[in-house]
Parts: C-alpha cells; sequence; structure tokens
C-alpha cells in the first residue's frame, strides 16, 4: 500500500476542502486514502511512493492518447515559448473548430469553453433563449456538470417516462447519448432516435452531450456511431489533448444568437488558450486516422471478455457490474491496477495500453498476478 499518500492527503487537507479540488478524488465510495499521482507515461502512472500502475482512469476521459504522448508534448512546447494568454484571437482555434465541424457536421458553429460544466452552462442558456422557455429534461444519474438548472428527471432509454414529462416548458432535452456516469450504458435501440422525434414534435431542443462520448466512441462521437444528429452538442475531455477545456456548438441558427452575433452573453478569459489549442490539435491529428477507433474497440473487448466479470463496454469506455466494486478496487490497487474509484464512473483504454498491459491486467483481476 501507498505510504506517502496519507500523509500528503493529510497535509493537502489542511488547505483544500476535503483535501481534494473534484470531490471523487477523496475515493469516497471506495473510502481510504486517495493516491497521489507523480507522474504519467503511456497507459501507466506513478504514485508518490515510486509504485506504477496501470491506468484505465484517463484522466477520467481525455487521456485517450495515454500520457505525455510525445506528439502532444512537442506541440505544447512549441506555443509555450510564445506565451501562453493574449485574450485575443488566434489561427489554432479556428483550425480547431474547423477539425471539430468536420468530424462532427452537426457542428456548423462552435464556441471553445475552459470546461464541460461551462459548455453545457453555454447551451443551456442558448436553448432557453430561442425557445424562450424555461424548462431542461435531462435523465436520471446522467451528469452534465454541477451548475444548477431547472431539470425534469426522466429515465434512460424510457422513452414513455419523457412523454411524460415533456410540455411546452421544455427548451431542450439533455442527454449522454452514451451514458457515462451510471456506469457505461449504451442507449437502447431507437432511443436517441425517438428522443430526436419528441423533441422535435415538442418544438424542444436536442443537446447531446459528448463531453466524454465525442472523439471517444468514434471520431465523429455519438453521433456517427449511433446515426442521429443533435441541434447542440457539448464537448469537452479529448479535444483539449488533456488541457482544460470544453466547447458547445451546432445548428448555424441557433449559435449565432451568441454574443457578439447575438445578444446571449458568453465569455471566457482563457477560452481558446494557445497551450490548449495546441494539444487538441495535436490530438486530433492522431485519432483522425480512424484505424485507432478499431484497434482501441479490439484491445477494449478483449479486457472486459478476459477478466471474465460482468460489464458494459461502449468503444473503449467500460463499466464493470459486481457487488463489492470497494474490496474490487483496492485488491487492484495493491497489484498494481488502477480502475475508476466508483462504480458509476467509465474506465478507458489509450492508444498506448498495449496487449502487454492488457495480459497483464486480466491475470491481476483473476488473482494470478
Ligand atoms: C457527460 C459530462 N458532461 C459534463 C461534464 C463536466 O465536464 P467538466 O468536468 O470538464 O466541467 C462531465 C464531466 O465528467 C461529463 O462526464
Amino acid at each position: 500500500m501507498p505510504k506517502r499518500s496519507p500523509k500528503l492527503y493529510k497535509e493537502a487537507q489542511k488547505y483544500l476542502v476535503g483535501g481534494v479540488n473534484s470531490p471523487l478524488r477523496a475515493f469516497g465510495p471506495v473510502g481510504g486514502d486517495p493516491l497521489f499521482v507523480a507522474k504519467g507515461q503511456g497507459s501507466r502512472i506513478q504514485d508518490a511512493d515510486g509504485k506504477w500502475y496501470i491506468d484505465y482512469v484517463g484522466g477520467y476521459g481525455p487521456m485517450i492518447l495515454g500520457h505525455a504522448h510525445p506528439k502532444v508534448i512537442s506541440a505544447i512546447k512549441k506555443v509555450l515559448a510564445g506565451g501562453t494568454a493574449f485574450g485575443t484571437n488566434m489561427a489554432g482555434e479556428t483550425e480547431l473548430a474547423k477539425e471539430i465541424s468536420l468530424a462532427i457536421p452537426s457542428i456548423e458553429l462552435l464556441r471553445l469553453t475552459n470546461s464541460g460544466t461551462e459548455a453545457v452552462m453555454g447551451a443551456l442558456k442558448l436553448a432557453k433563449a430561442l425557445t424562450k422557455r424555461t424548462k431542461v429534461l435531462k435523465f436520471k444519474e446522467c451528469y452534465h456538470g454541477w451548475s444548477e438548472q431547472p431539470y425534469l428527471e426522466a429515465d434512460y432509454n424510457d422513452l414513455a417516462s419523457v412523454r411524460q414529462l415533456i410540455s411546452k416548458d421544455v427548451a431542450a432535452i439533455i442527454v449522454e447519448p452514451v451514458a457515462g456516469n451510471i456506469g457505461v450504458i449504451p442507449p437502447a435501440h431507437g432511443f436517441l432516435a425517438g428522443l430526436r422525434k419528441i423533441a422535435d414534435e415538442n418544438g424542444s431542443l436536442l443537446i447531446f452531450d459528448e463531453v466524454i462520448t465525442g472523439f471517444r466512441v468514434a471520431y465523429g462521437g455519438a453521433q456517427e456511431r449511433f446515426g442521429v444528429k443533435a441541434d447542440l452538442t457539448t464537448l469537452g475531455k479529448i479535444i483539449g489533448g488533456g488541457l482544460p477545456v470544453g466547447a458547445f456548438g451546432g445548428r448555424k441558427d441557433i449559435m449565432q444568437l451568441l454574443a457578439p452575433a447575438g445578444s446571449v452573453y458568453q465569455a471566457g478569459t482563457f477560452s481558446g488558450n494557445p497551450v490548449t489549442v495546441a494539444a487538441g490539435l495535436a490530438t486530433l491529428k492522431i485519432l483522425k486516422n480512424r484505424k485507432v477507433y478499431s484497434e482501441l474497440e479490439e484491445k477494449t473487448l478483449a479486457l472486459v471478455e478476459g477478466t471474465e466479470f460482468n460489464f458494459k463496454r461502449v468503444g473503449s469506455m467500460f463499466s464493470f457490474v459486481m457487488n463489492d466494486y470497494r474490496g474490487f478496487f483496492w485488491k487492484m490497487i495493491g497489484r498494481g491496477v488502477y480502475f475508476t474509484p466508483s462504480d458509476k464512473e467509465a474506465n478507458f483504454v489509450s492508444i498506448t495500453h498495449s496487449a502487454r498491459d492488457v495480459e497483464e491486467t486480466i491475470r491481476s483481476v483473476r488473482g494470478m498476478g
């Protein structure tokens, strides 16, 4: 067991609320002292005691290329020497928006933000302004960031529950097209198309929160994988190449309501930051080789099937279904494999997870490691 992490955690608790900057890092669901990471390389992270782990948390989603990918680091270094914040336009922002729009054609115009939470706030503000309605329909246990919204909550994969709640007060239906915050739950056949239809009939917007799924379940995200288009899409995680980011975009007529084109105000000192943009562009350039996604899919399938546990999986995101997740988590930490500290969170495989990593993980999970 780690020795330095408990000491570092004690010190952190003196100055940081709960000793962390984001609640799940306190390992609430599994108890015990959280890990302090020293560094990461490829598929692995090293803790403050020098112990290495095969990492399936992947920074909660962004690290699809693994940690410290040389091409991303080199792109970051290149811009760093020229300064990091100007509060004015840089050409790279346009390039990143163009790449995103080419990948997800429903995104005709885009706005970059600094987090997924901000992206959702922007999309919902726009939806309310366009429709002049106040309510938002979401799904129980789906996560769209921490902002407070007037949410109505339907059941995931249950169109009847949506029909029950929908009304002319509903500005938008927002959904994770693959649920990634209740374990991984794929959309039932016809669910997303059904939402599209209900939204259209009711004059509400359909917002896909692709903060996790964008560039993860396919290069064009869930919209490519499942063939349903959203009016507005929120993004984050992967498009920042491991640096803080968010984005929202969609139909031109809706996005043009946003200032300075329109009157809905949304802004950000660091939005479109050059370091984030460089890391994001370097990441998308590698992902654009679509072979990446079939390889990720194969590797992830080999991994989850090899463990012989019950699992849920879409592409390279997966979760386990088991009774004693806490016991499993700590056993795996002991054996040098880092899964998410909550069975409600998704685990992620990166392009740097090797066949050896997969075999080693399977051996550890089966108790042979
Ligand atoms: C689907 C979804 N939407 C929004 C967010 C919020 O993003 P951020 O943590 O960057 O604010 C998350 C974060 O995990 C998420 O999973």
